[in-house]
C-alpha cells in the first residue's frame, strides 16, 4: 500500500484555541503514526493581514511549541516554517497563473475577511488560497487535516491541480488531495454564541478556551459558558436545536472517549451544573498540560530554532524534487 502524504498548516496570528486543537492539531498527532507528515507554520499566509514583526516572530515560536506540546513528534513528522522553503512562494506564482479569477471570487473566507472593505485589503488576502494550494501540491500531499472552514480552499486546490494536469497534459502529476475533516468537531463554536465560530479574533476571551489557559481560567470560562434554560433533553435531535449545548457536548466528546449519546443519556433531565463541572475536569486534564508544555518550550528558543531548522532542511529537499518537475513541465529552461 502506498503511504499517504499528509500536510497541514496553522497561521502564527495569535493564541491558539480549542477549535484549532480539536479541528486540526489533535488529528495531526494521530495521523503521523501511519503517514508521511508535514506540518508548517504558515507565516506567509499570516502577513496577508499586517502583522507586527516582533509579534509574528513570537507567534511563530508559539505555534511550533504548540505542535510539539500537542504531541507532534519531530522525528516522525516534518515541522517547518513556510517562509523558509522558497518553493511555496515559487509554486504559488505558477498556480496563480492556473487559478481563475472566478474561482477566487467565490471564496467565502475572503468575503468574510474583507467584508465591506474589499477594495482596501491586500491582494495577498485575495490570492491566499493559491498559496495554500501550493503548500499542499509542493509535496504532492494526498490528505489534509483541517477544520471545516477550510473545505472550500481544499476544493479549490483540487480544481487547480486538475487544471494544471489538464493544461500541461500531465495526467496524474498532482494528486487531488482529500480533506480530512472530523464531522462533529470540525467547527467548534464560541462559548458565548453557539452560532458563531470559536475564533482567535473574537473580542471576548470568554468565547474561547486558549491552549495556554490555566486550570482556573478554563473552569471560569466553562462556568460562564452559555447553555439553555431547560434541562438536558433526551435525544440528539433535540440537542441539535440547542446550539450552545450541542457545541459543549461536541467539545466534551473531543476531549474524552464518550460518544454524544453517552453524554446525553448521562445528563438527561438535569440542569447543566454537573455537566459543566465534569466538562471542566475533562478540559483541564487535556488542555492544561498542553499550556504548561507550551510555556516551558517557549523558554528554550534555541531548541525551537533547531526543530524548525531541521524540519526546513527536510521540507526543502522534498519540495525541490517536485518544483524541478513542475518547472520542466511548464517549460522553464535550466541552462
Ligand atoms: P488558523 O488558526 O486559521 O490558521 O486555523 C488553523 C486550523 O484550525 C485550520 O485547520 C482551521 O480549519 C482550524 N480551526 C480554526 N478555528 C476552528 C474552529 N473554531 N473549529 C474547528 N477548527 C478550527
Ligand atoms: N488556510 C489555513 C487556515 O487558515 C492554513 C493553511 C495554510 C493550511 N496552508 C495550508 C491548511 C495548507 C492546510 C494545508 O486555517
Amino acid at each position: 500500500m502506498i503511504k499517504k502524504t499528509v500536510l497541514s498548516g496553522v497561521q502564527p496570528t495569535g493564541d491558539l484555541h480549542l477549535g484549532n486543537y480539536l479541528g486540526a492539531i489533535k488529528n495531526f498527532a494521530i495521523m503521523q503514526n501511519e503517514n508521511d507528515c508535514l506540518f508548517c507554520i504558515v507565516d506567509l499566509h499570516a502577513i496577508t493581514v499586517f502583522q507586527d514583526p516582533n509579534q509574528l516572530r513570537n507567534n511563530t515560536y508559539e505555534v511550533t511549541a504548540a505542535y510539539l506540546a500537542c504531541g507532534i513528534d519531530p522525528i516522525k513528522s516534518i515541522i517547518f516554517n513556510q517562509s523558509q522553503v522558497s518553493g511555496h512562494a515559487e509554486l504559488a506564482w505558477i498556480l496563480n497563473c492556473i487559478c481563475r479569477m472566478g474561482w477566487l471570487n467565490r471564496m467565502t473566507q475572503f468575503k468574510e475577511k474583507s467584508g465591506k472593505n474589499s477594495e482596501n485589503v491586500s491582494s495577498g488576502l485575495f490570492t491566499y488560497p493559491t498559496l495554500m494550494a501550493a503548500d499542499i501540491l509542493l509535496y504532492k500531499a494526498t490528505h489534509v487535516p483541517v477544520g471545516s472552514d477550510q473545505k472550500q480552499h481544499l476544493e479549490l486546490t483540487r480544481d487547480i491541480a486538475q487544471k494544471f494536469n489538464n493544461d500541461y497534459k500531465s495526467p496524474d502529476f498532482f494528486p487531488l488531495p482529500e480533506p480530512y475533516i472530523e464531522k462533529e468537531i470540525s467547527r467548534v463554536m464560541s462559548l458565548r454564541d453557539g452560532t458563531s465560530k470559536m475564533s482567535k479574533s473574537d473580542i471576548s476571551d470568554y468565547s474561547r478556551i486558549n491552549l495556554k489557559d490555566n486550570k482556573d481560567t478554563i473552569v471560569k470560562k466553562i462556568k460562564k459558558s452559555k447553555t439553555a434554560d431547560m434541562p438536558m433533553p433526551s435525544s440528539q435531535e433535540k440537542v441539535t436545536q440547542m446550539p450552545e449545548v450541542n457545541n459543549l457536548i461536541n467539545i466534551f466528546t473531543g476531549v474524552t472517549s464518550f460518544s454524544k449519546q453517552d453524554l446525553i443519556t448521562k445528563y438527561e433531565g438535569q440542569n447543566f451544573s454537573n455537566f459543566k463541572n465534569d466538562l471542566s475536569d475533562a478540559l483541564v486534564e487535556k488542555i492544561a498540560p498542553i499550556g504548561d508544555e507550551i510555556n516551558k518550550l517557549m523558554k528554550d528558543k534555541s531548541y525551537l530554532d533547531q526543530i524548525m531548522r531541521e524540519g526546513t532542511e527536510k521540507a526543502r529537499n522534498k519540495s525541490e524534487l517536485v518544483l524541478k518537475e513542475v518547472y520542466d513541465i511548464v517549460g522553464f529552461i535550466k541552462a
